[in-house]
């Protein structure tokens, strides 16, 4: 098994730029060179290319973006490509998060030719998938994630696959406070461990990545990582302060 433990902070729309400066500088320096957990920020996009510079100076630190769009260039006036992320140093890109989905009515179609784009330039998608309160009070909480899965992840290779990872966050847990019980978590991550291997193999399987997301913190962060098939976190507000944000990184 070589599953890499990963912490990533998504800050959405949040933080001046100067703001993001000090809270960066303020990650870098409670972190040590040797840390070998994969820390990815993601702040918005204007700040990318400066924060980059920043975070080239520690070892395992990558940058990530929080979307892109489906063309690689041409006249889509207020997006940004993949191609682009790249060239201004990001490694990795979400795609598929729950607000994309809400709020901008992203579907399936939408994050294959965007998942294409981000393979295609070098650079690792972060596929989120979740359910929603009323799917699990309904019992549909497998049916749905398998279907988010299923229909986005047979559109790629298993050798595709090796550069995704995959962020489980119930859509009843961003945000809320609200987080799913350790039990809850170890469940749908075996759970969606089960449907990778399924569509491709095993070995896939158990390479890839599986972090949870939603209400994630410096308290509950520790009991979450220990579930054998949560491999860290996508952090949401708790990225956007310094302390809590490393409490969580060394939570493993
Ligand atoms: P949260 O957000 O940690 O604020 O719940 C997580 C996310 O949306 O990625």
């Amino acid at each position: 098994m070589s599953r890499k433990k990963i912490v990533a902070g998504n800050w959405k729309m949040n933080k001046s730029f100067q703001e993001a400066d000090t809270l960066v500088e303020m990650i870098l320096n409670q972190v040590n060179d040797f840390d070998e957990i994969i820390k990815i920020i993601i702040p918005p996009f204007p700040y990318l290319q400066t924060i980059n510079t920043q975070l080239t100076k520690k070892d395992n630190f990558f940058l990530g973006a929080q979307n892109c769009h489906t063309h690689s260039n041409g006249a889509f006036t207020g997006e940004i490509s993949a191609n682009m992320l790249s060239s201004v140093g990001c490694k990795y890109v979400l795609i598929g998060h729950s607000e994309r989905r809400q709020y901008f009515k992203e579907n399936n179609t939408d994050f294959i030719l965007k998942i294409k784009e981000v393979l295609k330039n070098n650079l690792s998608p972060i596929l989120c998938i979740g359910e929603t309160i009323h799917e699990r009070k309904a019992d549909n909480h497998f049916k749905v994630i398998t279907e988010q899965l299923v229909n986005v992840l047979t559109a790629f290779s298993a050798d595709e696959i090796h550069r995704f990872i995959i962020a489980y966050e119930p859509v009843w847990a961003i945000g809320t406070g609200e987080t799913a019980t350790t039990e809850q978590a170890q469940e749908m991550h075996a759970f969606i461990r089960g449907v990778v291997s399924g569509i491709f193999d095993a070995t896939t399987a158990d390479n890839i990545s599986i972090l949870y997301g939603g209400s994630c913190n410096a308290q509950n962060a520790q009991e979450l990582f220990k579930c054998p098939d949560v491999d860290g976190g996508l952090i949401g507000g708790a990225s956007l302060k310094a302390d809590d944000f490393c409490k969580i990184i060394f939570s493993f």
